[in-house]
């Protein structure tokens, strides 16, 4: 199918690494103008160049931008819309956590937790309404988490704050439909890089190699009903999905988990 994305413009923070990389590419291969807003640019200007060198009609850039920053993210849509003249399409997939027991968590964790998680949420969504509200027409994507529809261990901050951002992503849909905006969420479940080159050094992925064992793996994926672990290509096909007016152009505020069957809410 078609999504139609032939001079559409997508902007995709954290863009730069194994989940955002593959929505940044996949939305490249579509065609699409691609902006990737990253803190970090030497991982992102690798994903620019696979994404040129795709040469499939749009053209990939990467702005240095910290989502926590309203400054930062103002800079990065005003750099694409002078680029490219339109901002169609905002994936906020910047996230960050280190699991924990919540005893063993402090004030300054739960802070940097709610400000990338949530606040970069937040300034990026306001940012892309600005663009999006004065020309009737877009979509917006959230990554949230499928801790954030059922509880996880070891991720109770995190999880609390994804759920803010499913119920806000809700209200951004009801708000903005008059404004032929869509809003929805994706949900993945655990989801690993397949090789070093899939990440930067800012991935949580660099963090969790310690616990993400390939036995730990092993023993995550026979809590799924699929018995396997996420790719970050089959989140990247839901959110290239759920972001095309022309594929989804009537689906807003829905929840969808990418995750072999872990959470099923009806
Ligand atoms: N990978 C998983 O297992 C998993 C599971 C559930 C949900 N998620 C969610 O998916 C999304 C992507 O996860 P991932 O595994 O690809 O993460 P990752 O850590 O590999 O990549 C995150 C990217 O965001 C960038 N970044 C971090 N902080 C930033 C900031 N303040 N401003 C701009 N860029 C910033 C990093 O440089 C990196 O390129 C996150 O929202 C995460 O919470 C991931």
């Amino acid at each position: 199918m078609d999504l139609d994305y032939k001079g559409k413009t997508v902007v995709v923070t954290g863009g730069g690494s194994n989940i955002g990389r593959a929505i940044s590419l996949t939305f490249a291969r579509e065609g699409a103008n691609v902006v990737i807003g990253d803190v970090d640019t030497e991982q992102a200007e690798k994903v620019v160049k696979e994404a040129n060198a795709l040469n499939a009609g749009g053209k990939t850039i990467t702005v240095k931008c910290d989502v926590t920053s309203l400054d930062n993210v103002q800079a990065m849509f005003k750099k694409g819309f002078e680029e490219f003249g339109q901002i169609d399409v905002l994936v906020n997939n910047v996230g960050w956590d280190n699991l924990m027991l919540f005893v063993d968590t402090t004030p300054d964790f739960w802070n940097k937790v709610i400000t990338i998680n949530y606040v970069g949420v937040l300034n990026c969504t306001k940012t892309a309404l600005d663009y999006m509200i004065e020309k009737k027409s877009g979509a917006i994507v959230s990554i949230s988490s499928d801790a954030s529809r059922q509880g996880e261990f070891k991720e109770a901050v995190y999880g609390g704050v994804k759920a803010a951002v499913n119920s806000f992503m809700k209200t951004i849909g009801r708000e903005n439909g008059r404004n032929g905006i869509r809003a929805n969420i994706v949900c993945p479940g655990v989801t690993v890089p397949s090789e070093d080159v899939e990440i930067g050094d800012k991935s949580m992925w660099k963090q969790s190699k310690d616990f993400f064992t390939p036995e730990q793996l092993e023993k995550i994926s026979k809590a799924y009903p699929l018995r396997k672990i996420g790719k970050p290509q089959d989140i990247a096909n839901a959110v290239v999905f759920l972001g095309s007016n022309k594929a989804a152009g009537h689906i807003t505020g829905q929840v969808l988990s990418v995750s072999g069957g872990y959470s099923m809410v009806g």
